[in-house]
C-alpha cells in the first residue's frame, strides 16, 4: 500500500524528551483509539512505527504524543522536526483499541502510562464515552510531574460532565502535591486507586482500557483477573481491553 505525504505543522515540547507532533495529512476516516504509522527515511532505509491519534476523528490537524526513547531510531529524528518538514503516514488507520469493542457497562476506566494517554484523549474528545458510560475515570501514571501532559485538554473534556468524571495523576518517582506516588497496578491491588477515584472496580459494573508500558499492562491485568475480570475477545465479552506500546 502506498504512503501519504504529511507536513509537520507544529512540535510542542512538554519536557526534554516528551513532545507532541501536529501533522497535516490526507488520511482516511478513523475511529478514536486507533493508530497510524509515521515513516521517515533514516540512513539508508525507511523506518516506520505505529502512533496513536490524540485528536478526535473529526478534529484536524492530526496529533500524536511521543516520547524520545534513548537511541530510538525514529523518535530521535521525530523529536527534532520543525514546521514544514515532511513525514509519511499510512492512508488507512488500524487498531481495535476502540469503544466499539467494549460491551456496555456503568463505568469506564482508562488507565495509561506515559504516552499511552494519547488514545484516551482521542476517545474523550468524542460523544461516545459520555453517552454510553455513567462514570469515567482517567488515570495517568508518569515518572515525574513534568510528564503529566495535556492537563488543560483533560480539564476541557471534563467540563462535559464534571460530576461523572475524575482524572487521577500518579507520579512514581517524586512526591508532588495533588498526585499519588504509586504505580497503577500497586494502587489497584491495595485499593488506593478506587479510594482516590471514589469508585469501585468490579466485573459487573466496570470496563477497563489499559494502554502503554507492557509490564504495567501485564501487572494490572493480573490484578483485574484476580477479581474475576477477563479480556474482551471477539464473541467472548469481558471487561479488559489493552494496547501494548512495545
Ligand atoms: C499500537 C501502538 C501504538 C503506539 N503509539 C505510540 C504513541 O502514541 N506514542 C509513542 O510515543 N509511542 C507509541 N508507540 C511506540 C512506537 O511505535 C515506537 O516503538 C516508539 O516511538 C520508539 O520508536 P524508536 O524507533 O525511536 O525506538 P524503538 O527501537 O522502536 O524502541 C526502543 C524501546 O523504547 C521503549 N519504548 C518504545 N515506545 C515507548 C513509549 N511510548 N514509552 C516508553 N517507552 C517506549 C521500548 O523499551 C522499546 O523497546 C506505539 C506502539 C504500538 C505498537
Ligand atoms: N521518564 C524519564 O525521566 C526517563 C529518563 C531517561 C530515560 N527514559 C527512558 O524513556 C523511555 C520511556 O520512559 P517513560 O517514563 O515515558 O515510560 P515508562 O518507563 O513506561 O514509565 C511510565 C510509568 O509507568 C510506570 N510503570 C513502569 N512499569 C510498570 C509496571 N510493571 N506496573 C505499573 N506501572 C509501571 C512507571 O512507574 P515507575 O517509575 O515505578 O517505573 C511510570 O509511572 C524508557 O525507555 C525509559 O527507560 C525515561
Amino acid at each position: 500500500m502506498g504512503w501519504v505525504k504529511g507536513e509537520v505543522r507544529e512540535l510542542k515540547r512538554w519536557t526534554e524528551r516528551l513532545f507532541s507532533l501536529r501533522v497535516d495529512a490526507d488520511v482516511e476516516p478513523f475511529k478514536a483509539g486507533q493508530y497510524n504509522r509515521l515513516r521517515l527515511f533514516v540512513g539508508e532505509e525507511w523506518v516506520a512505527r505505529p502512533y496513536s491519534y490524540v485528536n478526535p476523528p473529526d478534529v484536524r490537524p492530526l496529533e500524536f504524543h511521543l516520547v524520545a526513547v534513548p537511541e530510538g531510531p525514529l523518535t530521535s529524528r521525530l523529536m527534532h522536526m520543525e514546521p514544514g518538514d515532511a513525514v509519511e503516514l499510512m492512508p488507512r488507520s488500524t487498531g481495535l483499541f476502540t469503544l466499539d469493542q467494549l460491551p456496555d457497562a456503568r463505568d469506564l476506566w482508562l488507565l495509561a502510562t506515559g504516552t499511552g494517554l494519547g488514545p484516551f484523549l482521542s476517545i474523550l474528545g468524542t460523544d461516545e464515552p459520555w453517552r454510553r458510560f455513567e462514570n469515567i475515570r482517567l488515570v495517568h501514571s508518569v515518572r515525574h510531574g513534568a510528564e503529566l501532559s495535556y492537563r488543560d485538554r483533560i480539564r476541557e473534556y471534563a467540563r462535559r460532565a464534571p460530576e461523572r468524571f475524575h482524572y487521577q495523576p500518579l507520579v512514581t518517582r517524586e512526591r508532588l502535591e495533588g498526585t499519588a506516588q504509586t504505580r497503577i497496578s500497586v494502587a489497584m491491588q491495595d485499593g488506593q486507586l478506587e479510594a482516590l477515584c471514589g469508585l469501585g472496580i468490579d466485573a459487573v459494573h466496570s470496563q477497563v482500557m489499559i494502554c502503554g508500558n507492557p509490564d504495567m499492562v501485564r501487572d494490572t491485568q493480573a490484578v483485574l483477573k484476580g477479581r474475576g475480570m477477563q479480556r474482551n475477545r471477539r464473541g467472548h465479552p469481558g471487561q479488559i481491553t489493552v494496547e501494548n506500546y512495545w
